[in-house]
C-alpha cells in the first residue's frame, strides 16, 4: 500500500474537481496498456475516494525482491504472471482499495475472472502514440525492449482489445492533462452509479452577512 506525502496529496487533490464518495464497496481496478495512466490516475482516484492505493507491479516486485525487468529475465513472463495473479487475488478481498494493474494482468484469464467477479474494472484506453509519449523511457518495460516500441504497443493493443473490452467501464484518454483525464474517470464512475459527488458545502450565511 502506498502512503502519500502531504505534497503529493496536495498535488493529486489539485487535479480533482469537487468531493466524492464511493457508493460501491468493491475494489476499483484500473486496467489498460502501459502508459495509459493507471498509476497516475489511480493515485488521484485513491485521494478522491479516500481509499488506499495499491499497484500490482509494486506488489510483485516486493514479493519477489526483484524488479519487473529482472523477474522477466530470470523467470520469464510466465513466472511474472503467476506472481501477478497471486498478488492481485490477495487485494480483491478485504478493505476496498484502488488497484492499478500491470498492462497484461487483465489479459490473463484467471486474473480477469477474479477481477470481474470481485471488483469493478475500468479500462483506460489511449492511442499507441499517446501511450509512448507518456511512457517516455522504455527501459523499465521488458515487453518494449525487442523492437520498435510504437509497433509493439500497436500490436499489443490489437491483441489485448478483446480482453480489455470486457472491463466494466471504458474511458478514452488522449494527450490530456491528468486533471482532464481525472474528470473523465470520475464522470464515468459517477454515470455508472459507483461514486457520487458530495454537495458543495453550504455557504456560511453568518460570515456572508458580515461581508
Ligand atoms: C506489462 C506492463 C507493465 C508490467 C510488465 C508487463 C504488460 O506494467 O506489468 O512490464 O504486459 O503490458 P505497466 O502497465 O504498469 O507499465
Amino acid at each position: 500500500m502506498h502512503t502519500f506525502t502531504p505534497e503529493q496529496f496536495r498535488e493529486f487533490q489539485a487535479d480533482i474537481d469537487g468531493d466524492f464518495i464511493a457508493k460501491t464497496k468493491k475494489t476499483l481496478v484500473l486496467v489498460g496498456l502501459m502508459g495509459s495512466g493507471k498509476t497516475a490516475l489511480g493515485k488521484r482516484l485513491a485521494v478522491a475516494l479516500n481509499r488506499a492505493f495499491v499497484d500490482s507491479d509494486h506488489l510483485v516486485e516486493q514479493e519477489a525482491g526483484l524488479s519487473v525487468r529482472d523477474i522477466f529475465d530470470i523467470g520469464g513472463e510466465a513466472k511474472f504472471r503467476e506472481l501477478e495473479r497471486r498478488m492481485i487475488a490477495k487485494n480483491l478481498t478485504g478493505n476496498p482499495v484502488i488497484l492499478s494493474t500491470g498492462g497484461g494482468a487483465f489479459c490473463d484469464p484467471q486474473t480477469r475472472a477474479a477481477i470481474t467477479k470481485q471488483a469493478i474494472s475500468l479500462w483506460l484506453d489511449s492511442a499507441p502514440e499517446d501511450l509512448l509519449e507518456r511512457i517516455g523511457n522504455v527501459a523499465s518495460r521488458p515487453l518494449l525492449a525487442d523492437g520498435d516500441p510504437l509497433t509493439i504497443l500497436s500490436e499489443l493493443r490489437t491483441q489485448r482489445l478483446p480482453a480489455y473490452s470486457q472491463a466494466d467501464l471504458h474511458v478514452v484518454t488522449g494527450p490530456d492533462s491528468r486533471r482532464v483525464s481525472m474528470k473523465k474517470v470520475l464522470c464515468a464512475l459517477e454515470e455508472s452509479g459507483y461514486i457520487a459527488p458530495l454537495p458543495d458545502p453550504k455557504p456560511d450565511t453568518e460570515s456572508s452577512h458580515k461581508a
